[in-house]
């Protein structure tokens, strides 16, 4: 068996539950189109077939054949399921968009696999029907504890683990702790982050897996990443050689033949649904869904303001429908002040007829208005 393959396998068998029980939070829709991206040794790929039913359809692709090899290994022959050995930018490329129910993303949108992972995210959401999901599970390595009652050594260790792995810096937006800005910002709604507790002690169910997983997942790790790196997080000799007789099995110090041992990995899932279509609406009534419209002031309206106020200037357009304009503000004037609208141009019309302009221009508004109002062809 490959390092690859045991990795893959010894994964499953601790992480299998959590990812299990991350699908099923969701209610897939039987029937429903899922994507898993970065697929790996397919340790989603049962939950997800079993989600969405004989009817729907689930398509793992993994950049490396040999990831596809053992994802094949592992569903056998679902009929459900196909897998592809494909670059995830090129299934973007071909698969049409909206055509795709939900999107499985385990443990994939790392920065160490793609430069801004959020763009990614961008684009994936663009293949999700209205009212898909995505779904980005991640381990969260960085957040466990495995050398349980060591924690200054376990801080530094997986310190020296994501210089590794070169995980973004703190504060760096491609790390992805990030993952709830980055379903935010490509629009998802509903976003929301759930943790799955994997747990492994010596009376759970599943010890055996937790064993072979620290043997050939996390332990191998700790050692690579504490040879390469132990300066630069500030690990002396003495730590090195503290941690290695912590982790080497059969020997009197290893750590989860301790009385009381418990190794914790705190899995992450963060999905966002995308806005859903708006359900099926009568035409008809569709129609009523109107606008407002105003009319525009006019220049002139400086000198003479019109019949606006007593008309109004706003009218609600919709199909096969007239509508009278709405809310003139004449209609809640006192009638002493529609009795008293006038103007000068108003006021000058009769007078000029009868030849008195100056007269009328210079005249006390309060004797020559009256007349004028009754004439302007304003007045209601
Ligand atoms: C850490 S593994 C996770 C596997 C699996 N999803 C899981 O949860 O166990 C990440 C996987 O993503 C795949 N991968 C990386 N870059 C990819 C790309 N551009 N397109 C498709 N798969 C990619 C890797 O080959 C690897 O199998």
């Amino acid at each position: 068996m490959s390092d690859l393959s045991a990795w893959h396998d010894a994964w499953a068998g601790v992480a299998a539950a959590a990812v299990s029980d991350a699908v099923a939070s969701h209610g897939l829709a039987v029937g429903a189109r899922v994507l898993d991206v970065g697929t790996g040794g397919g340790v989603a790929l049962p939950a997800l077939a079993n989600a969405v039913g004989p009817d729907g359809r689930v398509v793992g692709i993994d950049i490396e054949a040999s990831s596809v090899a053992l994802a094949r290994r592992r569903v056998g022959d679902y009929p459900t399921i196909s897998l592809e050995a494909r670059d995830v930018g090129s299934v973007i490329g071909t698969t049409a968009p909206g055509s795709v129910d939900a999107i499985w993303a385990g443990d994939v949108l790392w920065r160490n696999y793609f430069d801004n992972p959020a763009d990614l995210v961008r684009r994936l959401v663009g293949l999700l029907a209205p009212g898909g999901i995505l779904a980005v599970f991640t381990g969260n390595w960085y957040s466990s504890r495995f050398l349980y009652g060591h924690p200054e050594l376990e801080r530094r260790v997986l310190a020296a683990s994501a210089r590794r792995w070169a995980v973004a810096h703190d504060g760096d937006a491609t790390h992805h702790e990030h993952a709830p800005a980055w379903l935010e910002a490509a629009g998802l709604r509903e976003v929301r982050m759930q943790i799955y507790p994997m747990v492994g002690t010596a009376t759970g169910s599943n010890w055996v897996e937790w064993q072979r997983y620290l043997q050939v997942g996390v332990w191998p790790d700790y050692l690579a990443a504490v040879r390469a790196h132990a300066p630069d997080v500030g690990m002396e000799a003495a730590d090195a050689g503290r941690l290695e007789a912590l982790i080497t099995p059969g020997t009197p110090r290893y750590l989860p033949a301790q009385p009381g041992y418990v190794a914790f990995q705190p899995a992450m899932l963060v999905a966002g649904r995308r806005c859903s279509a708006q359900g099926t609406r009568n035409a008809h009534s569709e129609t009523h869904y109107g606008i407002y419209a105003f009319t525009p002031a006019s220049p002139l309206a400086l000198v003479d303001p019109g019949v606006d106020r007593f008309t109004g200037t706003m009218v609600f357009l919709e199909s096969h429908k007239r509508n009278e304009f709405l809310v003139p503000p004449a209609r809640d004037w006192a009638d002493v002040a529609r009795f008293g609208d006038c103007r000068r141009p108003c006021c000058c019309r009769p007078s000029c007829r009868s030849g008195c302009c100056c007269w009328c221009t210079l005249a006390s508004p309060a004797i020559a208005m009256p007349a004028c109002c009754a004439m302007s062809p304003a007045s209601p």
